[in-house]
């Protein structure tokens, strides 16, 4: 046989090493040039005995198989089972997918959400799947060309909504994505799942900005309350917590809202953004709550920490506006979709309603989390103004 040991000649070696039982031997033929000396420097590295033929016409080197743990791969470990990840991810694993070999030596990396308690909930890998499947496409999801006649004040005040929701999803943009840097790759389907869900709110961010933009140059107010509300959230480092203030209380309470506009949203653009944002958004809720309650099952004291991080971000906002007024009239207004003072009246009340019902689906989510009624009555009564 003719070939060279670099030109791939020993995939031949190591094929027929792989088929044979410790210390069998086996003659290995060529006419490369430095054939001999190639096969002696490999099969110290893999932990193979080699004898190079003396004489010429016959066999280059004859090899004995060694066994598999030296070599190379010797120190090697394995990173679990392909589906069910450990309690604990170590740094040396690194990069490498779960149920893959590590060879000895690989860099350490610092991913600080390691272990299972903290990120993990076994709905995981379908809630993926089903986000991965549900991904929809803003220029033909959304009916941007159908006509609609709306009052001066009422397209204002929708404006002035998707003023308000676009900083909100930016920060439900910004955190996801922090947390998907420092998830353990061991658990990748957590990982995956923050990274479709930063995109989700991208494409959050991207549809309100269109529907404010549709008929106005320019977005409405941005308040320092708002702003401050959001701040806390994005300043709350510790995943858990982070979990608790953004997806089961800000964006439980936001899912309400966008039922509220699809209810009554004054336009069919409108309409449709709020109902295919809402499907989202109560994904990124059904996470944070089977995360936050399988970690609650495991570590009850997470419970008072929980609390404990509503009360701290309620002090911090005790002095701020909370929901702009611009945004509350806003509401209003759509609610209303009149200037007549009954229909104020009526939206008015709507508006009550949607706050009453808010607060009612904080209550439910933090209960399934672990609290009792009476504990996430006052919990959800300290929930921000802002609603996020
Ligand atoms: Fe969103
Ligand atoms: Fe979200």
């Amino acid at each position: 046989m003719t070939w060279g040991w670099i030109q791939g000649g020993h995939l031949l070696v190591k094929r027929v090493l792989h088929t044979i039982a410790v210390n069998t031997p086996v003659a290995v033929y060529g006419n490369a040039p430095e054939l001999a000396i190639h096969l002696r420097a490999w099969c110290r590295t893999q932990g193979h005995a080699i004898e190079i033929a003396k004489t010429t016409g016959g066999p280059v080197a004859v090899i004995h198989r060694g066994s598999a743990e030296v070599g190379r791969w010797r120190g090697a470990e394995s990173t679990g089972d392909a589906t069910i990840p450990e309690e604990q991810a170590h740094a040396y694993w690194g990069l490498a997918g779960r149920s893959a070999t590590v060879e000895a030596g690989a860099p350490t990396f610092n991913f600080p959400l390691d272990t299972r308690v903290e990120v993990w909930a076994k709905e995981v890998a379908k809630l993926y799947a089903q986000a991965a499947a549900a991904q929809w496409n803003p220029a033909t999801a959304i009916p941007w060309e159908e006509p609609f006649d709306l009052h001066d004040e009422v397209e204002d005040a929708v404006v002035q909504v998707m003023t308000y929701l676009i900083e909100n999803e930016t920060a439900a943009l910004v955190i996801p994505a922090r947390f998907a840097s420092q998830i353990h790759p061991h658990f990748r389907e957590v990982m995956q799942l923050l990274a479709i869900q930063a995109a989700d709110e991208a494409r959050h961010i991207d549809v309100f900005t269109r529907r404010a933009l549709l008929r106005r140059p320019k977005l409405g107010l941005s308040t320092a309350g708002g702003q401050s509300s959001l701040k806390t959230l994005i300043d709350e480092t510790d995943f858990a917590l982070s979990a608790m203030l953004l997806s089961v209380l800000g964006e439980g309470s936001f899912l309400t809202l966008l039922w509220f506009l699809q209810q009554y949203a004054p336009d069919p653009v409108t309409r449709q953004i709020a109902r295919l944002v809402g499907q989202d958004e109560a994904r990124h809720v059904t996470f944070g709550i089977a995360h936050l309650t399988q970690h609650v099952q495991k570590d009850p004291m997470l419970l008072g920490r929980l609390a404990d991080a509503i009360e701290r971000r309620h002090d911090i906002l005790a002095n701020t506006a909370g929901l702009n007024e611009e945004v509350f009239d806003a509401l209003v207004l759509i609610a209303a979709g009149s200037w007549e003072p009954e229909a104020l009246r009526i939206g008015w009340n709507k508006v009550q309603i949607l706050i009453a019902d808010m607060n009612q689906g904080r209550i439910h989510r933090l209960c399934k989390v672990g609290f009792d009624e009476a504990s996430a009555q006052v919990l959800s009564a300290l929930h921000t103004r802002n609603f996020m």
